[in-house]
């Protein structure tokens, strides 16, 4: 039998864990492969929570995170952390995955050992380098690195053929889809106490903590919520708080015991998913929201200025409505006073794929043996 090809999977953040568990399981089981998994840990209690939902045990943890950490703090402590880990296992290849720090960080890392790069989720663009910060460049910079591109759409892999990148490029989906096997499940019983037992009232699920929206923008975000949360008695917004210091105070501040808004800890992905699909809109400036809202056919409103996943807004399943107040009441108001405006929201599928990405991207990966 042929030697298996050793691949190690890196990723440090929930929505990276989120979309790289299911191939991480995919790998396990796959006799062509040897799994090793390296978990930076720029994220700790959200990073867990995911490995802890799929089971993946890492075999190596960088536990960079520390408080109010900045970008250059990130990348340095990777860049260190990864050199003895890649002497140690020696990869075939290095899987890295979408826009963090720790992507960016670890693609060079094993660049500068002459280690193949395969990019996850590769090819999306704002052309923005500031929106979203530092995301654009760390995608780009990525998918310079990268020796394997992982598209999840087709007008992903049109943005990499515009950067001069054509080859070892494949059409995968996105893995996120492949996660909802592990997570959603039709009679499935929240883990937060505050799920337990939803009333009859229509719920916002709301999400929040881009960086560029820190500061002032977040403020208006509140503010258009706490209007929406009065003027609205049939509304429950139910808004997991991301744990990063400079979102948690300004949230407490703006929308703390107010009625109608429920602010909670980071949820499991299982509970986030089973909620968002109870909920009735989602509102929200995170990318992996955008891609999940429309394959539970609920109505995103992005609350960011421009988007790099404009597959769902063609589609009419996704709307960007800026950061001002008013812009942001205008958009949730008009979806809860207009039936028909809710059901122009749900008229087309999920444009990100079939659930099968994993697999798609194993198969490339055994196809391209030139390790
Ligand atoms: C990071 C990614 C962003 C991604 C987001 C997903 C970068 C630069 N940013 O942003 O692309 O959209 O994750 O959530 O890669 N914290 C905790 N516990 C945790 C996680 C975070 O306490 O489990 C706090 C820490 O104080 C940390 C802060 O949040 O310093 C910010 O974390 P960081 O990873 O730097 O930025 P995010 O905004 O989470
Ligand atoms: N998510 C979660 N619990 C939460 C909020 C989000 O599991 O309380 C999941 C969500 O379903 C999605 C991912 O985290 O899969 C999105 O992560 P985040 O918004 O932190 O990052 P982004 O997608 O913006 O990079």
């Amino acid at each position: 039998m042929e030697k298996p090809i050793r691949i190690l999977s890196v990723f440090g953040t929930r929505p990276e864990a989120i979309k790289m568990c299911p191939l991480v399981k995919e790998l396990q089981e796959d006799s062509r492969f040897e799994s090793r998994v390296c978990v930076t840990a720029q994220h700790r209690e959200m990073l867990d929570q995911v490995l802890s939902v799929f089971g993946v045990k890492p075999d190596y943890d960088l536990n960079v995170m520390a408080p109010g950490q900045t970008l250059s703090g990130i990348t340095t402590r990777i860049l260190n952390g990864m050199e003895p880990v890649l002497r140690e296992v020696r990869p075939d290849a290095v899987l890295v995955h979408g826009d963090t720090t720790t992507s960016f960080a670890v693609a060079l890392a094993a660049f500068y050992q002459q280690i193949p790069v395969g990019h996850v989720e590769a090819g999306l663009r704002t052309y923005n380098r500031y929106s979203p910060f530092p995301e654009e460049m760390n995608r780009v910079l990525t998918g310079r690195l990268a020796a394997f591109h992982f598209a999840p759409t087709a007008l992903n892999r049109d943005n990499l053929a515009r950067e001069g990148i054509t080859e070892h490029v494949y059409v995968t989906g996105n893995t996120v889809l492949d996660a909802f096997k592990t997570t959603v499940h039709p009679e499935y019983r929240f883990r937060e106490p505050a799920l337990a037992e939803l009333g009859p009232e229509r719920i916002i699920l709301m999400t929040a903590h881009r960086r560029e929206n820190l500061g002032e923008p977040l403020r208006a975000i509140c503010r258009a919520v706490k209007r929406i949360a009065a003027d609205f008695p049939d509304v429950q917004v139910m808004y997991p708080v991301h744990p990063n210091p400079a979102v948690k105070g300004t949230v407490k501040e703006l929308l703390g015991g107010l009625p109608r808004i429920r602010l909670l800890p980071p949820l499991e992905v299982t509970d986030l998913h089973n909620l968002m699909a109870k909920c009735f809109l989602v509102l929200t400036d995170s990318g992996g929201l955008q891609e999940e809202g429309p394959s539970f056919r609920k109505p995103v409103l992005v609350m960011r200025t421009e988007t790099e996943r404009p597959e769902a807004v063609e589609a009419g399943g996704v709307r960007v409505v800026g950061v001002e107040e008013e812009g942001i009441y205008q958009a949730v108001s008009g979806l809860l006073n207009s039936p028909e405006e809710y059901a122009s929201f749900l008229r087309n599928p999920n444009p990100y794929g079939d659930g099968n990405a994993s697999r798609r991207i194993l198969d490339a990966l055994a196809r391209e043996n030139q390790f």
